[in-house]
């Protein structure tokens, strides 16, 4: 494992935010190899030290993170009456213990992790991080420059601020989507096919912003959060664990607040 410091220890091993560790050292309740410890930076190993909370020896397990590709119809939620929820696609071991980083609609697909690691998902989702997320958008209707600038500016959908400024790509629109119009039962022939990137994780953020340009979603796909691209070899309903360089690059993520470059 080597060597690490004692509050980040803490945080997994407790489920403890960072506050709430400083807490738990001041009380004085900490001990490494039966020796009372104050200071958070102190550098132990896992595999070597006996951490302990009050006597009661702190066990490490190693984190587990996986990306599902969520299929469209079920619920991100352990538990629903009437649909089936992400966590029916999930047979890892240690399935008890993950829950889902963050929410999608019942019929978005795509990305979506899944952890035991509290603290990291809790900061990742907090909104003073920003975390980066890339969705793949059908929509009716026509996107212009226009949209691109407006999202760019921030839209007002009725919250008390405009939302943070959002990347538009827009990739197909117009005459060459007869298809998709079709399929989007949208007469007019009007469908446009664009990418857009938010920072921020409002209720229904990506419809509603559409919705304020006039543009009906009907086709919603996360393919990217934190730095991390949806495997496109996973097919909706598959799931695979992270890898170490994956793991390692979204713990940095959610540590800068998604201000480091990747
Ligand atoms: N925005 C939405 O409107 N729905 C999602 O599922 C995610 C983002």
């Amino acid at each position: 494992m080597g060597a690490m410091r004692l509050d980040k220890f803490l945080e997994k091993t407790l489920q403890e935010s960072r506050s709430g560790v400083k807490k738990e050292l001041k009380k004085g309740i900490i001990s490494v190899n039966g020796e009372p410890e104050l200071h958070p930076e102190r550098k132990i190993d896992p595999d070597v030290d006996r951490v302990s909370a009050g006597g009661r020896p702190l066990i490490w397990e190693k984190s587990v993170w996986l990306m599902l590709h969520k299929p469209g119809g079920c619920v991100t939620a352990a538990e629903d009456a009437g649909h089936r929820t992400v966590m029916d696609y999930i047979d890892h071991p240690r399935r008890a213990e993950l829950f889902p980083v963050g929410r999608l609609d019942l019929d978005t697909e795509g990305l979506l992790f899944l952890t035991n690691e509290g603290a990291t998902a809790h900061r990742m989702l907090s909104p003073s991080h920003h975390v980066e997320k890339t969705y793949f958008v059908r929509v009716r209707g026509e996107l212009t420059d226009a949209d691109v600038r407006a999202f760019a500016e921030g839209i007002d959908i009725g919250e008390k601020k405009k939302t943070l400024p959002a990347e538009l790509r827009i990739l197909r629109s117009g005459a060459d989507m007869a298809d998709e119009a079709r399929d989007a039962d949208c007469p007019s022939g009007k469908v446009t096919e664009a990418e857009v990137t938010i920072c921020e994780g409002k209720f229904h953020q990506i419809k509603r912003m559409f919705a304020r340009q006039g543009c009906e979603v009907v086709y919603l796909k996360r393919i990217r959060m934190a730095g991390i691209t949806l495997d496109e070899k996973l097919a909706p309903g598959r799931w695979r664990e992270l890898t170490k360089e994956e793991t390692e690059r979204l713990h940095t993520y959610a540590e800068t607040g998604g201000s480091s470059d990747f």
